[in-house]
């Protein structure tokens, strides 16, 4: 069986990490800041980063909410969906993933535009 993205990209501890350095962007934004004052930032980490895990093959199973669930009362803007996956991709080069893999990262990541963004 050939090795998924996840795998190639070192697992989970490079996943980890790269989530680490995505919310620290993201949580000490002040245009962001205000959706996550309530969140447990550790349960979403530990959440992202399976996710995460998940859209580039795993193995891992994610058990969070669905997009849509996850996001429906946070009124998120297309603006703050695209600061926030712009900090995405900076944790991406920020841990070394290859330009090639950080686009697949971010189209796969795209694709939930339409769950997350409601206006
Ligand atoms: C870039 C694409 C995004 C992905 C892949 C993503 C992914 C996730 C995941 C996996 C969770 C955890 C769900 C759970 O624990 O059940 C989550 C929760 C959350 N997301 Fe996103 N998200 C994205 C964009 C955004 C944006 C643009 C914002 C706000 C500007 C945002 C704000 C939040 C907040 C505040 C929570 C926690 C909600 C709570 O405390 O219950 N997310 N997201």
């Amino acid at each position: 069986m050939s090795k998924s993205l996840c795998a190639e990209l070192g697992g989970k501890p490079v996943i980890e990490s790269v989530v680490h350095d995505f919310y620290q962007m993201v949580y000490y934004d002040h245009q962001l800041q205000a959706y996550f004052e309530t969140t447990d930032m550790d349960a979403l980490r530990a959440h992202q980063t399976e996710f995460l895990s998940m859209v580039t093959g795993g193995p891992t199973d994610y058990s969070g909410r669905d997009m849509e669930r996850a996001h429906a009362e946070l009124d998120i803007t297309t603006q703050d969906f695209e600061l926030v996956v712009s900090y995405l991709e900076r944790a991406l080069e920020q841990n070394d993933i290859s330009e090639a893999h950080r686009e697949t990262i971010l189209s796969a990541v795209e694709a939930y535009e339409d769950a997350i963004v409601s206006q």
